[in-house]
């Protein structure tokens, strides 16, 4: 069966002060009352057909993460802890390790994107999986709307099987320049973020592209500390792999790989504008959670953490977030920025 890999080990400091490294923004309830990584796990639950999931995470996330997923009986086959990040390569080779190393499939999943429409997301799986099946690596597509370079870039090659077609071509974080050409030449889209492929064609394209970080996962897993579904890879052995993503050290670089277009509302709630962008509003156009008092106030998201309470007069198109010791405020449209102020902050 398939085999749903959770990826719950980044820090999303582009969602700070609600976004931190205690509870990252996997662990949070954001756009649901759920947390983006019970979202995640339901949507690969086990009425997909699919086994129970590997999820990978910082080990300091474990008891929130394990707590989490039984919350939403969707309890993990194991629970990778790593000792440090990585990146999602390395990341993956262990999952990858810990499901065999065999053909079986593996669906991996960021655990912080919505995907509003989960039965198109299984159709894209369904058409892709033969493909897969025979070897292919395969993403999923998202038709792009704005000149993005926080994404990878997909030129969509001829088609290889009813919605899934061969990557001509895939660019990760391309410079703004390449990403208005490549919104404008139409034939492209972005990567989603979201992979299917056998374990053992992944660990096959490490070996050609990146044997140093194959070589790593495989010594910090064979010396790995094992508790039940919990395995704590070797940190020495894992502290010594090169860091870095899968779309660098694979995708732009394997043979055989496809793409399954998909329109499914998929959103990475990369940031307070995604997030205000996908909100149900008010008819100010304001998204509000927590204990929040609104006058005369329009497009504005605002969020008041627990024990928190925000109030706003006369104001327009903010973004004012009130969590723990923290207030954030700032126009929408440059939430990007926050990412400096974490920066900022670590370096006090
Ligand atoms: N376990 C683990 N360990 N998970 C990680 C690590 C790590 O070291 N680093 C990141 N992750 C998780 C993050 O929590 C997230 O769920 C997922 O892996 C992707 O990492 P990001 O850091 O968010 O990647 P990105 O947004 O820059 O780019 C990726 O996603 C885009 C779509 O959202 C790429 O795949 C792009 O090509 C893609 O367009
Ligand atoms: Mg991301």
């Amino acid at each position: 069966p398939i085999v749903p890999v959770i990826l719950s080990g980044g820090s999303g400091t582009r969602l700070w002060p609600m976004s931190r490294d205690e509870r990252p923004k996997q662990l949070l309830a954001l756009t649901a009352p759920e947390t983006m990584l019970q979202l995640t796990a339901r949507r690969a639950g086990a009425d997909s057909g699919f086994a129970a999931p590997v999820v990978v995470g910082n080990a300091a996330h474990a008891a929130q993460i394990e707590e989490q997923l039984e919350a939403v009986g969707a309890a993990a086959s194991a629970l990778i802890l790593e000792p440090v990040g990585r990146n999602t390569a390395p990341a993956i080779a262990l999952a990858a390790l810990a499901a065999g190393g065999g053909a079986d499939p593996l669906l991996v999943m960021p655990s912080d994107h919505v995907i509003a429409d989960v039965p198109a997301f299984h159709a894209a799986i369904a058409a892709a999986l033969s493909l897969v099946e025979a070897g292919w690596l395969a993403t999923f597509g998202i038709a792009p709307d704005a000149p993005e370079t926080g994404y990878g870039w997909i030129q969509v090659g001829e088609a290889l099987a009813p919605g899934v077609h061969r990557v001509a071509r895939f660019v990760e974080k391309p410079p703004r320049d390449k990403a208005e050409a490549m919104l404008a030449a139409g034939d492209h889209c972005w990567n989603g973020g979201i992979f299917l492929f056998r374990a053992d064609r992944y660990l096959e394209e490490l070996r050609t592209h990146a044997p140093a970080m194959l070589d790593a996962a495989e010594r910090a897993m064979a010396s790995a500390r094992r508790d039940g579904v919990r395995i704590w890879p070797d940190a020495e052995a894992f502290a010594a792999s090169p860091s870095d993503s899968i779309d660098y050290a694979v995708m732009e670089r394997a043979d055989r790989v496809a793409v399954a277009p998909v329109a499914m509302g998929w959103s990475d709630v990369g940031s307070w504008d995604a997030l205000h962008a996908i909100s149900r509003c008010d008819s100010a156009g304001n998204a509000c959670a927590g204990d929040v008092v609104a006058i005369d106030t329009a497009n504005c998201l605002v969020r008041a953490g627990e024990g928190k309470r925000v109030a706003l007069v006369g104001v327009q198109d903010l973004i004012v977030v009130a969590d723990g010791d923290d207030i954030l405020v700032l126009p929408r449209g440059r939430s990007q920025e926050v990412k400096k102020i974490v920066e900022a902050l670590r370096k006090r």
